[in-house]
Protein backbone atom coordinates (compact mmCIF):
# COMPACT_ATOMS: atom_id res chain seq x y z
CA UNK A 1 0.00 0.00 0.00
CA UNK A 2 1.38 3.46 -0.65
CA UNK A 3 -0.17 6.41 1.41
CA UNK A 4 0.30 10.20 1.16
CA UNK A 5 -1.17 13.20 2.37
CA UNK A 6 -1.58 17.12 1.90
CA UNK A 7 -2.14 19.57 4.37
CA UNK A 8 -5.27 22.40 4.64
CA UNK A 9 -4.84 26.11 3.73
CA UNK A 10 -5.36 29.15 5.17
CA UNK A 11 -5.60 32.72 3.40
CA UNK A 12 -3.55 35.17 5.24
CA UNK A 13 -4.74 38.13 3.12
CA UNK A 14 -6.04 38.73 -0.55
CA UNK A 15 -8.95 36.22 -1.05
CA UNK A 16 -11.29 37.10 -3.91
CA UNK A 17 -9.12 40.10 -4.74
CA UNK A 18 -6.77 37.37 -6.02
CA UNK A 19 -9.02 36.32 -8.77
CA UNK A 20 -8.62 39.80 -9.93
CA UNK A 21 -5.08 39.98 -10.47
CA UNK A 22 -4.11 41.08 -6.92
CA UNK A 23 -1.89 39.22 -4.64
CA UNK A 24 -2.66 36.94 -1.43
CA UNK A 25 -1.00 34.96 0.52
CA UNK A 26 -1.37 31.88 1.97
CA UNK A 27 0.05 29.43 4.78
CA UNK A 28 -0.19 25.58 4.88
CA UNK A 29 -2.08 24.39 7.96
CA UNK A 30 -0.38 21.19 8.85
CA UNK A 31 -2.97 20.01 11.75
CA UNK A 32 -5.39 19.21 9.17
CA UNK A 33 -5.06 16.60 6.05
CA UNK A 34 -6.47 14.99 3.69
CA UNK A 35 -4.67 11.14 3.20
CA UNK A 36 -5.14 8.88 -0.14
CA UNK A 37 -4.06 5.15 0.52
CA UNK A 38 -3.71 3.64 -2.65
CA UNK A 39 -3.47 -0.56 -2.89
CA UNK A 40 -3.16 -3.44 -5.96
CA UNK A 41 -6.76 -4.80 -6.61
CA UNK A 42 -5.07 -8.51 -7.51
CA UNK A 43 -8.75 -9.96 -8.99
CA UNK A 44 -9.98 -7.13 -10.78
CA UNK A 45 -9.62 -6.98 -14.74
CA UNK A 46 -6.61 -4.54 -15.88
CA UNK A 47 -7.41 -0.67 -15.55
CA UNK A 48 -10.21 -1.03 -12.82
CA UNK A 49 -9.80 1.26 -10.25
CA UNK A 50 -11.99 1.34 -7.21
CA UNK A 51 -12.19 4.92 -5.42
CA UNK A 52 -13.70 5.20 -1.69
CA UNK A 53 -14.29 8.27 0.17
CA UNK A 54 -16.17 8.66 3.51
CA UNK A 55 -16.23 12.37 3.30
CA UNK A 56 -18.05 12.58 0.23
CA UNK A 57 -20.06 9.23 0.70
CA UNK A 58 -17.95 7.38 -2.72
CA UNK A 59 -18.15 3.75 -2.96
CA UNK A 60 -18.05 3.22 -6.82
CA UNK A 61 -15.84 2.09 -9.57
CA UNK A 62 -13.86 4.91 -11.00
CA UNK A 63 -15.92 4.72 -14.87
CA UNK A 64 -19.61 4.55 -12.67
CA UNK A 65 -18.59 8.32 -11.31
CA UNK A 66 -20.14 11.13 -13.29
CA UNK A 67 -17.47 12.47 -15.03
CA UNK A 68 -17.07 15.57 -13.38
CA UNK A 69 -16.91 14.25 -10.31
CA UNK A 70 -13.61 15.63 -8.66
CA UNK A 71 -12.40 12.11 -7.39
CA UNK A 72 -12.93 10.91 -10.79
CA UNK A 73 -11.38 13.30 -12.55
CA UNK A 74 -7.96 13.77 -10.64
CA UNK A 75 -7.67 10.36 -10.28
CA UNK A 76 -8.00 9.57 -14.18
CA UNK A 77 -6.09 12.83 -15.26
CA UNK A 78 -3.32 11.53 -12.66
CA UNK A 79 -3.25 7.86 -14.53
CA UNK A 80 -3.05 9.65 -17.61
CA UNK A 81 0.06 11.21 -17.08
CA UNK A 82 1.38 7.61 -16.15
CA UNK A 83 2.88 5.60 -18.87
CA UNK A 84 1.03 2.20 -18.67
CA UNK A 85 -0.56 3.62 -15.91
CA UNK A 86 -3.87 0.73 -17.65
CA UNK A 87 -2.12 -2.07 -16.92
CA UNK A 88 -2.36 -1.87 -13.14
CA UNK A 89 -5.79 -2.32 -10.75
CA UNK A 90 -5.95 -0.12 -8.32
CA UNK A 91 -8.17 0.59 -5.05
CA UNK A 92 -7.83 4.14 -3.34
CA UNK A 93 -9.16 5.41 0.27
CA UNK A 94 -9.45 8.77 1.06
CA UNK A 95 -10.08 10.56 4.20
CA UNK A 96 -9.72 13.74 5.37
CA UNK A 97 -9.77 15.86 8.60
CA UNK A 98 -10.08 18.99 6.70
CA UNK A 99 -13.84 20.18 7.08
CA UNK A 100 -15.74 20.57 3.31
CA UNK A 101 -16.59 23.81 2.15
CA UNK A 102 -14.68 25.79 4.69
CA UNK A 103 -12.29 27.79 3.05
CA UNK A 104 -9.44 25.65 4.24
CA UNK A 105 -8.51 23.76 0.96
CA UNK A 106 -10.03 20.26 1.53
CA UNK A 107 -10.74 20.25 -2.21
CA UNK A 108 -7.38 20.64 -3.18
CA UNK A 109 -5.53 18.64 -0.56
CA UNK A 110 -7.60 15.91 -1.69
CA UNK A 111 -6.83 16.16 -5.25
CA UNK A 112 -2.96 16.73 -4.08
CA UNK A 113 -3.35 13.32 -2.26
CA UNK A 114 -4.51 11.42 -5.16
CA UNK A 115 -1.72 12.50 -7.13
CA UNK A 116 0.78 12.05 -5.01
CA UNK A 117 -0.36 8.84 -3.96
CA UNK A 118 -1.41 7.21 -7.33
CA UNK A 119 2.22 8.55 -9.15
CA UNK A 120 4.31 6.75 -6.28
CA UNK A 121 2.42 3.43 -6.14
CA UNK A 122 3.23 3.02 -9.51
CA UNK A 123 6.48 4.27 -9.16
CA UNK A 124 6.55 7.39 -11.20
CA UNK A 125 6.01 10.32 -8.60
CA UNK A 126 5.34 13.30 -10.19
CA UNK A 127 6.94 16.65 -9.72
CA UNK A 128 5.22 19.34 -7.22
CA UNK A 129 4.56 21.39 -10.29
CA UNK A 130 2.86 18.71 -12.12
CA UNK A 131 0.92 17.78 -9.15
CA UNK A 132 -0.37 21.33 -8.54
CA UNK A 133 -1.43 22.01 -12.37
CA UNK A 134 -3.71 18.80 -11.81
CA UNK A 135 -5.11 19.95 -8.69
CA UNK A 136 -6.02 23.58 -10.72
CA UNK A 137 -7.33 21.76 -13.33
CA UNK A 138 -9.75 19.90 -10.55
CA UNK A 139 -10.34 23.54 -8.77
CA UNK A 140 -12.31 25.11 -11.58
CA UNK A 141 -15.18 22.17 -11.01
CA UNK A 142 -14.84 23.45 -7.14
CA UNK A 143 -14.70 27.47 -8.01
CA UNK A 144 -15.14 27.99 -11.50
CA UNK A 145 -12.50 30.49 -11.85
CA UNK A 146 -10.17 29.60 -9.45
CA UNK A 147 -7.56 31.69 -8.80
CA UNK A 148 -4.78 28.55 -8.24
CA UNK A 149 -3.83 29.87 -4.92
CA UNK A 150 -5.21 26.79 -3.26
CA UNK A 151 -3.42 23.82 -5.42
CA UNK A 152 -0.46 25.92 -4.97
CA UNK A 153 -0.29 26.57 -1.64
CA UNK A 154 -1.41 22.96 -0.75
CA UNK A 155 1.11 21.75 -3.27
CA UNK A 156 4.27 23.11 -2.22
CA UNK A 157 3.47 23.33 1.38
CA UNK A 158 4.70 26.53 2.25
CA UNK A 159 3.95 30.10 2.85
CA UNK A 160 3.26 32.15 -0.62
CA UNK A 161 2.91 35.20 -1.96
CA UNK A 162 0.38 34.43 -4.89
CA UNK A 163 -0.50 36.14 -8.20
CA UNK A 164 -2.86 33.87 -10.83
CA UNK A 165 -0.85 33.41 -13.47
CA UNK A 166 2.77 33.62 -11.93
CA UNK A 167 5.55 31.67 -10.95
CA UNK A 168 5.05 30.60 -6.96
CA UNK A 169 6.91 33.47 -4.95
CA UNK A 170 7.95 31.40 -1.23
CA UNK A 171 8.18 33.83 1.44
CA UNK A 172 10.44 34.15 4.13
CA UNK A 173 8.73 33.81 7.54
CA UNK A 174 11.04 36.24 9.89
CA UNK A 175 9.68 35.16 12.93
CA UNK A 176 7.19 32.72 13.48
CA UNK A 177 3.61 33.47 14.53
CA UNK A 178 0.49 32.07 16.10
CA UNK A 179 -3.43 31.77 14.29
CA UNK A 180 -6.22 30.84 15.96
CA UNK A 181 -8.57 29.00 13.34
CA UNK A 182 -12.12 28.95 14.31
CA UNK A 183 -14.91 27.27 12.05
CA UNK A 184 -18.12 28.48 12.23
CA UNK A 185 -19.75 25.38 11.03
CA UNK A 186 -21.86 27.28 8.08
CA UNK A 187 -20.80 25.34 4.98
CA UNK A 188 -20.40 28.11 1.98
CA UNK A 189 -19.20 26.41 -1.37
CA UNK A 190 -16.52 28.73 -2.69
CA UNK A 191 -17.90 28.61 -5.77
CA UNK A 192 -20.97 30.57 -4.75
CA UNK A 193 -19.19 33.11 -2.83
CA UNK A 194 -16.67 33.88 -5.97
CA UNK A 195 -20.20 34.33 -8.15
CA UNK A 196 -21.70 36.51 -5.90
CA UNK A 197 -18.67 39.14 -5.82
CA UNK A 198 -18.72 38.96 -9.98
CA UNK A 199 -22.15 39.80 -10.09
CA UNK A 200 -21.26 43.03 -7.97
CA UNK A 201 -18.02 43.41 -9.96
CA UNK A 202 -20.16 43.34 -13.47
CA UNK A 203 -22.64 45.96 -11.40
CA UNK A 204 -19.92 48.25 -9.91
CA UNK A 205 -16.52 47.84 -11.21
CA UNK A 206 -15.44 50.30 -10.01
CA UNK A 207 -16.26 50.50 -6.41
CA UNK A 208 -15.14 46.52 -7.18
CA UNK A 209 -11.82 47.51 -8.41
CA UNK A 210 -10.79 50.10 -5.88
CA UNK A 211 -11.75 47.44 -2.96
CA UNK A 212 -9.33 45.20 -4.63
CA UNK A 213 -6.11 47.50 -5.05
CA UNK A 214 -6.64 48.41 -1.62
CA UNK A 215 -6.18 44.61 -0.84
CA UNK A 216 -3.25 44.31 -3.27
CA UNK A 217 -1.89 47.01 -0.89
CA UNK A 218 -2.46 45.47 2.65
CA UNK A 219 -1.42 42.30 0.83
CA UNK A 220 1.94 44.07 -0.28
CA UNK A 221 2.46 45.47 3.71
CA UNK A 222 1.15 42.51 4.94
CA UNK A 223 4.18 40.10 3.16
CA UNK A 224 7.01 43.11 4.42
CA UNK A 225 5.90 42.29 7.97
CA UNK A 226 6.16 38.82 7.97
CA UNK A 227 9.36 38.83 6.35
CA UNK A 228 10.81 41.38 9.00
CA UNK A 229 8.98 39.41 11.37
CA UNK A 230 6.66 42.62 12.63
CA UNK A 231 4.01 40.50 13.93
CA UNK A 232 2.12 42.91 15.86
CA UNK A 233 1.48 44.45 12.39
CA UNK A 234 -0.28 42.15 11.16
CA UNK A 235 -3.26 42.76 13.15
CA UNK A 236 -4.38 45.78 11.91
CA UNK A 237 -3.76 44.78 8.20
CA UNK A 238 -6.02 41.51 8.94
CA UNK A 239 -8.76 44.14 10.20
CA UNK A 240 -8.56 46.31 7.45
CA UNK A 241 -8.33 43.41 4.92
CA UNK A 242 -11.90 42.16 6.92
CA UNK A 243 -13.48 45.24 6.34
CA UNK A 244 -13.19 45.44 2.91
CA UNK A 245 -13.82 41.81 2.97
CA UNK A 246 -17.25 42.66 4.25
CA UNK A 247 -17.78 45.68 1.84
CA UNK A 248 -17.53 42.81 -0.88
CA UNK A 249 -20.66 40.96 0.73
CA UNK A 250 -18.12 37.88 1.53
CA UNK A 251 -18.57 37.98 5.63
CA UNK A 252 -21.59 36.79 7.39
CA UNK A 253 -23.55 37.53 11.17
CA UNK A 254 -21.79 33.83 11.99
CA UNK A 255 -18.31 35.16 11.03
CA UNK A 256 -18.43 38.60 12.47
CA UNK A 257 -19.42 36.93 15.57
CA UNK A 258 -16.05 35.07 15.80
CA UNK A 259 -13.89 37.79 14.49
CA UNK A 260 -15.76 40.70 17.21
CA UNK A 261 -14.99 37.44 19.81
CA UNK A 262 -11.16 37.51 19.05
CA UNK A 263 -10.54 41.01 18.92
CA UNK A 264 -12.42 41.15 22.29
CA UNK A 265 -10.30 38.39 24.01
CA UNK A 266 -7.02 39.76 22.97
CA UNK A 267 -6.31 38.84 19.51
CA UNK A 268 -3.84 41.05 17.06
CA UNK A 269 -6.32 40.95 14.33
CA UNK A 270 -8.69 38.68 12.64
CA UNK A 271 -10.66 38.01 9.60
CA UNK A 272 -12.69 35.37 7.32
CA UNK A 273 -10.40 33.04 5.78
CA UNK A 274 -10.96 31.70 1.78
CA UNK A 275 -14.46 32.32 0.31
CA UNK A 276 -16.42 33.26 3.32
CA UNK A 277 -20.35 33.69 3.83
CA UNK A 278 -19.33 31.04 6.27
CA UNK A 279 -16.46 28.29 6.95
CA UNK A 280 -13.30 30.01 8.79
CA UNK A 281 -12.05 32.71 10.44
CA UNK A 282 -8.23 33.16 11.43
CA UNK A 283 -6.69 35.40 14.01
CA UNK A 284 -3.42 36.20 14.89
CA UNK A 285 -2.57 35.77 18.47
CA UNK A 286 0.08 35.94 20.94
CA UNK A 287 0.72 32.07 22.49
CA UNK A 288 -0.34 33.78 26.18
CA UNK A 289 -3.55 34.97 24.82
CA UNK A 290 -4.16 31.48 23.00
CA UNK A 291 -6.41 29.75 25.42
CA UNK A 292 -8.54 32.88 26.27
CA UNK A 293 -9.24 33.19 22.70
CA UNK A 294 -10.14 29.55 22.39
CA UNK A 295 -12.62 29.93 24.69
CA UNK A 296 -14.08 33.35 23.72
CA UNK A 297 -14.43 31.39 20.22
CA UNK A 298 -16.17 28.64 21.01
CA UNK A 299 -18.73 30.97 23.18
CA UNK A 300 -19.40 32.88 20.52
CA UNK A 301 -20.56 29.72 18.30
CA UNK A 302 -17.52 28.25 16.95
CA UNK A 303 -18.42 24.21 16.19
CA UNK A 304 -13.90 24.07 16.37
CA UNK A 305 -11.06 26.29 17.11
CA UNK A 306 -7.46 25.27 16.81
CA UNK A 307 -3.69 26.81 16.67
CA UNK A 308 -1.41 26.44 14.18
CA UNK A 309 1.84 27.86 13.43
CA UNK A 310 2.96 29.91 10.08
CA UNK A 311 6.84 29.71 9.64
CA UNK A 312 7.74 26.38 11.69
O1 LIG B 1 -12.70 28.94 -0.03
P1 LIG B 1 -11.35 28.51 -0.43
O2 LIG B 1 -10.51 28.08 0.67
O3 LIG B 1 -11.36 27.53 -1.54
O4 LIG B 1 -10.58 29.82 -0.97
C1 LIG B 1 -11.01 30.51 -2.09
C2 LIG B 1 -10.19 31.73 -2.32
C3 LIG B 1 -10.82 32.68 -3.31
O5 LIG B 1 -9.92 33.77 -3.46
C4 LIG B 1 -12.15 33.20 -2.80
C5 LIG B 1 -11.06 32.02 -4.66
C6 LIG B 1 -9.79 31.72 -5.43
O6 LIG B 1 -9.87 30.94 -6.38
O7 LIG B 1 -8.72 32.28 -5.14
Amino acid sequence: MTRAHAPGKAILFGEHAVVYGRPAIAVPVHQIRATADVSDLPEAPAGAVFLESEATGTRAWLNDLPEDDPLRRITQSTLDRLPAASRHTLSIHITSTIPIASGLGSGAAVSVAIARAVSQHLGQPLTIEAVSALAFDVERLHHGTPSGIDNTVISYETPVYFVRGQPIERIKVGAIFDLLIGDTGVPAPTVEAVASVRRRWEAERETMETLFDSVGDIVRRARTAIESGHVAALGPLMNENQSLLAEMGVSSPELDRLIDAALGAGAFGAKLSGGGMGGNMIAVVTPDRNRAITAALLQAGATRAFATQVGT
